[in-house]
């Protein structure tokens, strides 16, 4: 796939998009609406005061975050150094760094951090497709198995492949409060069903970069067979964190799928 190599391959592993990404994420994503995903992933299964989460590409932590305040102890992994010192930081002012952990690491290779299992949930939100060939998605899901309690359970929440094509966007822009300007332009590749990007980012200093990634997209039937293939059996589907029924307008694709201990 088409990737710059003087760059990191995880974008957000970049100091200078870190920071924007921080920024951008506090203003899109208040606290009102990671509340609101949060009571998803409450609502969307069975979970007890004091379960064991395990947030895969934590990002800023703010899922992990709200989960610790709702009682879970969680565990918040990321690749971004970066990413896991914020979210250390605004753990501990949010008061809640008892409850939840944040460690760097890599979900497709989940088998080489040697983490404690027995989690009652994991959960992986908007990550799952990038930079991930298939084989790094059945990897992920293999580790996530192995991590899992028996009957426990994976939500995964992806873009909606099939509304992103209908309403396929080749160029859009966004602007900070505070100032940073990113152009996107995409492209879809369909032997590979994977977007590919180039993101134009200039600081408020006027700082320019440039940095490309690209993911990999899935219809329902192509994650079911991920998730069954590994021993995950597919539970239910979502269009949105409203728990609305998924469908072609759908903005996302939100899978829950449970443990398979049938062969335990
Ligand atoms: C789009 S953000 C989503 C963050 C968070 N789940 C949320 O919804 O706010 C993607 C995050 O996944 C992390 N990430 C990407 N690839 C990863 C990998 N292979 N292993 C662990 N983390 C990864 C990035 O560092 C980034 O923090």
């Amino acid at each position: 796939m088409v990737t710059d190599t003087s760059k990191p391959e995880n974008i957000w592993s970049d100091e200078l998009y870190v920071k924007y990404y921080l920024e951008m994420m506090d203003e899109k994503y208040p606290e009102s609406q990671t509340e609101r995903e949060a009571n998803f992933i409450e609502g969307a299964i069975n979970l007890f005061y004091g379960d064991k989460l395990l947030d895969l590409c934590s990002g800023s932590g703010r899922h992990a975050i709200s989960m610790a305040k709702r009682g879970y102890q969680v565990m918040g992994l990321d690749l971004s150094n970066g990413l896991v010192e914020a979210s250390k930081r605004r753990a501990s002012e949010s008061s809640v760094k008892d409850q939840v952990d944040f460690i760097q690491g890599d979900v497709r290779k989940l088998h080489k951090l040697k983490l404690e299992t027995n989690f009652k949930a994991a959960y992986c939100l908007a990550t799952v497709g990038f930079h991930m060939t298939d084989q790094d998605f059945n990897n992920m899901l293999t580790g996530v198995y192995h991590l899992l309690d028996p009957g426990g359970y994976l939500i995964i929440d992806v873009i909606n492949r099939e509304n992103l094509l209908r309403e396929f966007n080749e160029k859009d822009w966004t602007k900070t409060r505070g100032g940073y300007t990113r152009l996107r332009k995409t492209k879809f590749d369909f032997k590979s069903s994977c977007t590919i990007n180039q993101k134009y980012l200039k600081t408020p200093d006027g700082e320019e970069e440039i940095y490309y990634q690209w993911m990999r997209t899935y219809t329902l039937k192509e994650m079911v067979t991920f998730l069954e293939n590994n021993g995950l059996n597919y539970h239910k589907v979502y269009g949105n964190f409203k728990r609305t029924a998924y469908s072609i307008n759908s903005p996302r694709m939100i899978v829950v799928a449970n443990k398979d201990d049938s062969n335990l």
